[in-house]
């Protein structure tokens, strides 16, 4: 049976859309992994996670995108891990990653796979694929609703073929970008309104979100 680790980059640790997935991902394994999560956001002691780490046959980096790109504790991790698996000549994990966003269309992630394949090449690790998934604080926000509803079915099918792939079952190698089945013009609306009560909540006006940052 393969072990596979989910390294979970978000702040947000187990209330992350990222930590949802990942929980949905291994019920749909059904048994047939061995898994475990690890977060990384506040991590202190890298040795000895990365110690953990190598003992697995696959793992799967979970994370959401942060303005294009990945989260600084993530970009922080690949350094060291790099230099870790180099030191050590390891060279026989495979590699995964599921990159949720806040806007709709998966395609988003598409930069953040790239990155986290170019970390995979350098290592010389074995870079699989990855899966961009779009309408991330929609998804956070629905987990009451089963992933086999129509709405979330795109992600659902996903996650069976990367499912497949983490028993071992299939060889699929391209990225897969996916997102829920709403109408853009209808998520937008819902979507500001979110980030407006967020931001609320934190103290922050609409014209604090609009400010641009030298
Ligand atoms: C600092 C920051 C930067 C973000 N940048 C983007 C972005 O460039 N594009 C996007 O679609 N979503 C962006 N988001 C939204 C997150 O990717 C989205 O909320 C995601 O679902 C969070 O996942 P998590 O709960 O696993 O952390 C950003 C969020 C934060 C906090």
């Amino acid at each position: 049976m393969n072990n596979v680790a989910f390294v979970n980059a978000s702040p947000r640790n187990k209330n992350s859309t990222s930590s949802y997935l990942t929980k949905e991902l291994i019920n749909i394994c059904n048994n047939n992994i061995h898994s475990k999560e690890f977060f990384i956001s506040n991590i202190k002691d890298y040795e000895s996670l990365f110690k953990k780490l190598v003992l697995f046959d696959k793992l799967v980096f979970v994370t959401p995108l942060y303005v294009d790109s990945l989260p600084s504790e993530l970009i922080e991790f690949m350094l060291r891990f790099e230099n870790y698996i180099m030191d050590k000549n390891i060279n026989n994990i495979h590699i995964y990653a599921i990159v949720n966003c806040g806007f709709l269309e998966g395609h988003q992630n598409h930069i953040a796979l790239d990155i986290i394949k170019n970390f995979t090449h350098k290592c010389n690790l074995q870079w699989c694929y990855g899966i961009g998934i779009g309408g991330g604080e929609f998804l956070r926000n629905s987990k009451s609703m089963p992933l086999r509803v129509l709405v979330k079915k795109p992600i659902y099918e996903d996650l069976v073929i990367l499912s497949d792939s983490l028993i071992g079952n299939n060889k699929h190698f391209e990225n897969l970008f996916v997102n829920p089945k709403l109408f853009r013009t209808l998520f937008i609306p819902m979507a500001n309104q979110f980030w407006l009560s967020e931001a609320k909540k934190n103290k922050l006006s609409k014209k604090d979100l609009l400010k641009i940052y030298e």
